[in-house]
């Protein structure tokens, strides 16, 4: 028998109001406006969408269309959610589009210079030296050093635990490796004893951009959010500069260290690296932990697959109880299937970001509608995921859902799977990200047995990234100390 992940939609019974849609013609002769909800759902929706987006996406996808337009004037968004209408969205030129508007408060955190927040040739030039030093061959040297930490992670947590069975949550301790892992990659191993510091400083900026949309307007008053957060990033912009100084005076050598890189690729301004190592970070670390999140949860309750991943990982990287083991390498990487597998059906079920926000400047047609300009575009990896057009029994989570098919599933399935994005935009760290959660879950399969605490997985939370409410609870042991008939 095979698990079902339940219809958020369905479960939040709250929302199932009737959403009516109303089509209008575009004034100017173009293509046909998204339809909209009707008036009297309106502001519930939007409520609903900056409160707690999932069930609210569901129902304007199945009653209003895969594009439907919400607010007037300034507040106009338009909600792209089928798979159609998104390869559309990333076909136009990067130009169509802004993300430095002003309701985007990201800057604030990753300063101006980031190129999240940048356009035009200033994204380009910001982008290009990064993009370099995630090259997927670069990235593959990394692989020992993302199993050595996963491993000492385990051992710490082995150790804390003992020999007994013990219940606790997984999440802050998958949270706090996958920190590790990026800032080993960004700065080298000497950053690692610092790990504690950085989280500490990055934990007030992400509670800043969760904050409602009103309360993270500008404002010079002390003691509040906002005061801690500028607090905190001042904190961090101390440390990088700290290390970008360093790495001028002594440059390491080190063709791992990405920081190294950046410096020496004599592109960017010191400010510059500094907003692009504190981006990479922010954006690297909690969306990485969160889809390690809901893959435990995916992978624990489906019967079989903890066992199967398990077997794998056994004859890929070979039996726990040799001691002198060889390195992984990209070999053995490519040979996880079943895990590489989880995580493509993880990510499409639960992608860390619900929705992405872009302002069109210029109209934009998608499918067989004209988004106007001026509108806040959030096109969501989450309706696509679960688009019911694209994907057989689009909420049951089946990894072997991907084996085997023709190209023209194959297809299919490229377009509707879009949790890093696509086009000019598409995300920097996609590879490092799907090697990450890939060895950490064979990793995590080989060495402990897991047992949720509930039978099903918890609702979502989190409007920036999307992360099981109440974390990984379950009951962790040793593999095979924990008894199966339990
Ligand atoms: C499972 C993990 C991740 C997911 C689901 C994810 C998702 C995304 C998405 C959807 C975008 C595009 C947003 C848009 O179109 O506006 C994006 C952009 C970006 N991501 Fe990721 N990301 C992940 C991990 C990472 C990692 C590990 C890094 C780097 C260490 C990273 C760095 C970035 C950066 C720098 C951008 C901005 C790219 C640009 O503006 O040109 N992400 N990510």
């Amino acid at each position: 028998m095979h698990a079902r992940l339940p219809n958020t939609s369905q479960a939040a019974g709250k929302y199932t109001y009737p959403v009516m849609a109303t089509v209008q013609r575009d004034p100017s002769g173009g293509g046909r406006r998204p339809p909209r909800p009707s008036p009297l759902n309106h502001v519930r929706a939007l409520r609903g969408l900056l409160k707690d987006p999932q069930p609210v996406l569901d129902q304007l996808r199945k009653q209003v269309g895969p594009v439907c337009l919400l607010g007037y004037g300034p507040a106009r968004m338009a909600v792209v959610g089928g798979p159609r209408e998104i390869r559309d969205l990333f076909a136009n030129p990067n130009e169509s589009f802004r993300w430095g508007h002003p309701a985007n408060t990201l800057g604030f955190v990753v300063g101006r210079g980031s190129m999240i927040v940048s356009d035009g040739e200033d994204h380009r030039r910001r982008r290009s030296p990064v993009q370099h030093a995630f090259a997927v061959r670069r990235l593959q040297q990394w692989i020992p050093m993302i199993v050595e930490r996963t491993d000492e992670a385990i051992d710490d947590l082995l150790a804390r635990t003992g020999d007994e069975p013990t219940t606790l949550d997984l999440y802050p301790i998958e949270r706090h490796l996958i920190l590790q892992i990026v800032l080993q990659a960004l700065f080298g191993e000497r950053m690692l004893r610092r790990t504690d510091e950085f989280g500490h400083h990055f934990q007030s900026l992400q509670d800043y951009l969760e904050l409602p949309a009103l309360r993270q307007l500008p404002h010079p008053i002390p003691r509040t959010h906002r005061a801690r957060a500028a607090a905190d990033r001042r904190a961090l912009d101390r440390l990088i500069d700290d290390e970008i100084a360093e790495r001028r005076r002594h440059p390491s050598g080190d063709p791992l260290d990405v920081l190294e890189v950046l410096v020496q690729d004599d592109t960017l301004t010191d400010d510059e690296i500094r907003d692009q190592v504190v981006t990479l970070v922010g954006a690297g670390y909690d969306t990485t932990a969160a889809a390690f999140a809901w893959m435990l949860w995916c992978t624990a309750l489906r019967p079989g697959v903890w066992e199967r991943l398990r077997n794998e990982a056994d004859s890929v990287l070979g039996p726990l109880d040799v001691d002198e083991r060889p390195a992984p390498g990209p070999e053995q990487l490519r040979a996880l299937t079943l895990a590489d597998r989880v995580v493509r059906e993880t990510l499409r079920l639960h992608p860390p970001g619900t929705i992405s926000p872009r302002q069109t400047l210029v109209d934009v047609t998608v499918g067989d509608v004209t988004i106007p300009k001026r509108t806040l575009v959030l096109w969501s990896a989450y309706l696509a995921g679960r688009d019911p057009e694209a994907w057989e029994d689009p909420l049951r989570f089946d990894p072997d859902r991907f084996v085997e098919l023709t190209d023209e599933q194959q297809a299919q399935a490229d377009a509707a799977w879009v949790p890093f994005g696509g086009g000019a935009r598409r995300c920097i760290g996609f590879a490092l990200a799907q090697m990450e959660l890939t060895l950490l879950m064979a990793r995590f399969a080989q060495r402990l047995d897991v047992r949720p605490t509930d039978v099903k997985p918890p609702a979502p939370v989190g409007m920036v990234v999307n992360r099981p409410t109440g974390g990984v609870p379950v009951t962790v042991a040793r593999r095979g100390a924990l008894d199966p008939s339990a």
